[in-house]
């Protein structure tokens, strides 16, 4: 989306609470990936709307996005995953901190690897995926079996900082990722079991409802 206007909209956002400002420092600061404003409100609001019972979120990082959701949506329960031991203990300690252990299960471990976990604690009405870009369509091919019926899944960085449309990438492994994401969006949108939308929010939410 045209930057100015992202702009535009970024600085219309209220300011969020003590602790989630902190946990957007620490991010910054230490280099976490969290996701972009705009596009975690945007999230957000279409959780509000769905009300999910459970969430599955792929790539916790340190706890951001789950405890925004948990935090939007009071009476759900998040399950979340994580392989990466610092962001995995940072995220334990937001949670405890903010209070909301008992809302949010944190699962250490591959996504591709922890299937009898997830399962376990299934079905969910929302899956997020924020988590290794190269394997969105491994991540979705595998929890959209436990997706309950009228569920929806969430996929982030769709666009990824708009160079899924920049014929000329010379660096080869960004150029190999965006190969990937332009994969898995061509194969999404013509699933023919889900509706999907792309929205230029954020770096690209793509929201997929079962038909
Ligand atoms: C973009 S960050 C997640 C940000 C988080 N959702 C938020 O907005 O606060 C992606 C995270 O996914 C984790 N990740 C990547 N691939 C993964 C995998 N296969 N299994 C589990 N975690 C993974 C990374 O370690 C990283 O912390």
């Amino acid at each position: 989306m045209n930057g100015e206007i992202q702009q535009y909209i970024e600085q219309l956002i209220p300011k969020r609470s003590e602790l989630f400002s902190r946990i957007e420092s620490y991010a910054e600061e230490n280099d976490v990936p969290i996701m972009e404003s705009a596009g975690i409100e945007a999230l957000l609001q279409i959780l509000r709307i769905q009300q999910p019972k459970r969430i599955l979120e792929v790539g916790t990082a340190i706890g951001y996005s789950a405890l925004r959701m948990a935090d939007a949506i009071p009476h759900t329960k998040v399950v979340t995953i994580e392989r990466d031991e610092e962001r995995y203990t940072k995220a334990e300690e937001n949670f405890q901190l903010a209070n909301k252990t008992d809302n949010i299960h944190l699962i250490k471990g591959d996504a591709l690897e922890v299937e009898d976990q997830v399962k376990k604690l299934a079905p969910y009405d929302a899956i997020f995926i924020d988590a290794a870009k190269g394997q969105y369509k491994r991540f979705f091919e595998m929890y959209s079996n436990y997706l309950s019926d009228d569920g929806i899944i969430i996929t982030d960085n769709v666009l990824f900082k708009g160079l899924v449309c920049e014929p000329n990438i010379e660096n080869k492994r960004i150029r190999s990722l965006v190969k990937k994401i332009n994969e898995f969006n061509e194969w999404l949108m013509s699933h023919p079991d889900y509706h999907t939308v792309i929205l230029p929010v954020g770096d690209g939410v793509a929201i997929s409802k079962k038909r």
